[in-house]
Formats: structure tokens, C-alpha cells, sequence
């Protein structure tokens, strides 16, 4: 039994896997939208003999992957790709997006950069009008993480932003570990006036490895909806 928004996350990835087309090398986004999109293209490997290579933004999406009969490869044997399809947490009218509340933001901006082309597969309730309301993830390496979180919280206090609560992201009673064996910092914000500038500064951050805002990296955003229906923005 799926839910309105469930609906809504499957509308948006169905119909972005018809952008997907034979011989293509396609970057594969993570969460739960992300896995409707791959369940489509292994559907459509097994039912119509579509011939993809695919490189996953995580081990969730790869072992997914695997299952449904994709043929995977790093990003390095693919070298380049033809397009990305990902899901996001915040997406505005410039198609500025925050991502990584499934902690695999790294991979996934470093497969969508590799990328021609990005589409990101959303529901409604993601478009804002300003982002910021979803807490930025922010990866930053284990040694000496409370050094890096302190430098981020006294850069934060000269940013255009709302908000400047930062904290360690945990899984249970331990930090939570990336891919990369890396840590998360959410940055609640509020409200964030220059994503762009807030991208950069965050990134010189000593013991920051990547920021969560993907800042003109998409190219279409595909809004699906409980119904069926899909909106495309670009
Ligand atoms: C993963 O790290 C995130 O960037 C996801 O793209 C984001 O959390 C969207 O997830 P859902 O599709 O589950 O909403």
C-alpha cells in the first residue's frame, strides 16, 4: 500500500526513466526516490533489453542495483557520464538544491558534476521558495571533527542565514558514518541568502570534504505528483 507522497516519488521517477536511452551511462541517485528510479531501469533492462552502464552514488544503490539486474561500474571504469537522475531534500526556482539527508552527498555531487546532465526527481512538498528549512549536511572527516564544527559555527555568524545550530549527525549512540567513513554536520539555517557564497565558504572549512548544496548542477527537476501527473521545470 503506497502513500500520497509515495505515489508522488514514483510518478517522478517513472517518468525520468524514459530519459534514460540505449547505450547510455547513467549516474544513479540515492533514497527513496532514487530506488524507484532503479527499480524502473532494471524493469526496463529485463522487459525491453536496455543496455545501461551504471555508476551508484552508495553502497544502498548499488546492492539495489545488483538486485534488479543493472549492470554497475565505478565511477572511474565510466569515466564520464551521460546523465544523473537524484532525488533531493530542498529544491528552488534556480534549481539550487540541498541534499544529502540520506548522508551520500559526496558520491552523489561528485557522479551529478561527472555528469552531461542532471535530473532531479522530486514530490511537491521539496520546492521552497527559499532553502534552508531543511538542515544542510555537511561532511567533514573524523579527526578532529569538533574543530571543524567550531571554525563552521563562527563562519556561519558572518553569513547571510537565519538560523546557526549545528550538530553531529548519530546513528543511535554513535556518529553517523558516511560512505567514506566520514562524519555529518546538519547546519539548521533557517533560511539561507547566498547558497552559492555559503557553498564556498563552507568547502575552506579545514576537515570539510563537501557541502550538501548542489549549486547549478541540475538541469530539469521532475515534480511528480499523488496522481500521476509529472511537472518538469529547467
Ligand atoms: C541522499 O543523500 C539525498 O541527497 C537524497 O537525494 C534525498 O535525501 C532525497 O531522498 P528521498 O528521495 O528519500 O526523499
Amino acid at each position: 500500500q503506497m502513500t500520497p507522497i509515495d505515489r508522488a516519488k514514483y510518478a517522478s521517477a517513472y517518468c525520468a526513466a524514459d530519459f534514460v536511452k540505449d547505450g547510455m551511462r547513467v549516474g544513479l541517485g540515492t533514497g527513496s526516490t532514487a530506488s524507484w528510479l532503479v527499480r524502473r531501469l532494471g524493469a526496463r533492462v529485463k522487459n525491453e533489453g536496455l543496455r545501461i552502464i551504471a555508476v551508484p552514488t552508495s553502497t544502498r544503490t548499488a546492492q539495489l542495483a545488483h538486485e534488479v539486474g543493472i549492470n554497475v561500474v565505478s565511477l572511474d571504469e565510466a569515466r564520464w557520464l551521460d546523465l544523473t537522475i537524484d532525488g533531493a531534500d530542498e529544491f528552488d526556482a534556480e534549481l539550487t538544491l540541498i541534499k544529502g539527508g540520506g548522508g551520500a552527498l559526496l558520491h552523489e555531487k561528485i557522479v551529478a558534476t561527472a555528469s552531461d546532465q542532471m535530473i532531479v526527481i522530486t514530490d511537491p512538498a521539496k520546492e521552497v521558495n527559499a532553502l534552508g528549512a531543511f538542515p544542510l549536511p555537511v561532511e567533514v572527516i573524523p579527526f578532529g571533527w569538533q574543530a571543524s564544527k567550531a571554525l563552521i559555527e563562527e563562519i556561519l555568524a558572518s553569513m547571510d542565514v537565519l538560523d546557526r545550530q549545528t550538530r553531529l549527525r548519530m546513528n543511535g549512540d554513535a556518529p553517523y558514518v558516511t560512505d567514506e567513513g566520514n562524519y555529518i554536520l546538519d547546519l539548521a539555517l533557517g533560511r539561507i541568502g547566498n547558497a552559492r557564497q555559503l557553498s564556498l565558504v563552507l568547502n575552506q572549512v579545514p576537515g570539510v570534504v563537501e557541502n550538501g548544496l548542489f549549486v547549478d548542477i541540475a538541469d530539469q527537476v521532475i515534480i511528480g505528483h499523488p496522481d500521476g501527473a509529472v511537472e518538469l521545470r529547467d
